[in-house]
């Protein structure tokens, strides 16, 4: 079946973000509640049950295989996942398999995530003062986090840092999180925060829009565009006096939907066909009642369903974040 996954606006599927858990040994507050209950392990898809998924839609024109969680990294054994995904990458069946991660485990990983064919991981860092990094994850060390971004960059893997930009939390700290990110061969995208699931944060308070931090960087930077894509969200500037890479995330202020190439699996084999929406299919029920048949059915499905876009506000007036279920949930 060599359909490729084409949906009813006529955007192609070829990125599959993959949850392998919902785990995660921090709590950031934008993303997490404080005491979360996570899924019972028998919930949760088997290895085998991911190749398959993911087999699946190799045939159908995947690209581009990004593993998220919770925190990837703490699903038990994970790194032979990892090494039966990277078979994928070695034999030119994908282009890419990433992962985005908060950085706890890397310096354990990070040589044999190397050796499995990723080329470039996406580091969750949205502060570099220790006390302020403790609040924001809760309950994350930030000297293990920059060791393990050490290790990593010592493997050879190339590093984004995703910065979660928040006004009156870590705004102050763009420019020289930036300079640091910059000076040390790494790029650093910024985020919008997004309102997903019941979290402590004030979002009205804390949200800060990327037009307005880019014009505040242009003052003190020289900001060019370059047309590098990595498939994901993000548009990239060169700050001329660093010659690194920036790049902006911008859900809440310039929608980026019309472009989408990309669904979610959680970790129970949901199927979200977008971060703002409830939209789903689940691969689990088709593969496990119908085997891979059942599955390719369910693709097929799926793309016939999947959403145009999301409806995310930041309002006072709508303190009810947009879709109900923690960010977590899909890794983002
Ligand atoms: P690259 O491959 O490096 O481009 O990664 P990426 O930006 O696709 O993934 P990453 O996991 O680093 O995500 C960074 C931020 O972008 C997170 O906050 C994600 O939630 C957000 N993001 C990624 N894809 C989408 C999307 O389709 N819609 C929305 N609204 N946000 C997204
Ligand atoms: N809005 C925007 N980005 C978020 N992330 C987690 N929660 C949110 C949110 N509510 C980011 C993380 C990580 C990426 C996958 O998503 O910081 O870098
Ligand atoms: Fe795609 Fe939904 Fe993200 Fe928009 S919000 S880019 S439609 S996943």
């Amino acid at each position: 079946n060599m359909r490729p996954l084409i949906d009813s606006f006529g955007r192609q599927v070829s990125y599959l973000r993959i949850s392998v858990t919902d785990r995660c040994d921090f709590r950031c507050q934008y993303c997490m509640a404080e005491d979360m209950t996570f899924l019972p392990k028998r919930d949760v898809l088997s290895f085998e049950e991911i190749e398959a998924i993911t087999e699946a839609f190799i045939a159908r024109g995947l690209r581009k295989i990004r593993l998220t969680g919770g925190e990837p990294l703490v699903r038990r054994d994970i790194m032979s996942l990892v090494e039966r995904l990277g078979q994928h990458v070695k034999s030119g069946a994908l282009d890419e398999l990433t992962l985005t991660t908060n950085g706890s485990q890397l310096a354990r990983h990070a040589y044999a995530l190397a050796d499995a064919g990723v080329r470039r991981i996406n580091v969750s860092l949205d502060t570099r003062d220790p006390a302020l990094f403790t609040e924001i994850t809760r309950r994350g060390r930030l000297q293990t986090v920059l060791d393990g971004i050490a290790v990593a960059r010592e493997a050879g893997l190339a590093i984004k840092i995703n910065m979660v930009a928040m006004r009156g939390v870590n705004d102050a700290e763009i420019e020289p999180m930036m300079i640091w990110a910059h000076e040390n061969g790494m790029a650093l995208t910024l985020i919008e925060g997004m309102p997903l699931g019941e979290v402590s944060v004030d979002r009205v308070d804390t949200y800060l829009p990327l037009r307005e931090l880019r014009d505040r960087l242009a003052e003190r930077f020289t900001l060019e565009k370059i047309a590098k894509r990595t498939g994901g969200p993000a548009r990239y500037v060169r700050a001329k006096e660093t010659g690194g890479e920036l790049g902006f995330i911008t859900p809440m202020s310039h929608n980026f939907c019309e472009s989408c190439n990309r669904v979610r699996l959680t970790a129970t084999g949901q199927l979200y066909l977008c971060l703002g929406q409830e939209d789903r299919v689940s691969l689990r029920d088709a593969l496990r009642e119908g085997g891979v048949e059942a599955l390719d059915a369910a693709l097929d499905e799926a793309m016939r369903i999947k959403p145009k876009g999301h409806d995310f506000v930041i309002d006072r007036d709508q303190p009810a974040p947009a879709v109900n279920r923690h960010m977590s949930v899909t890794g983002g």
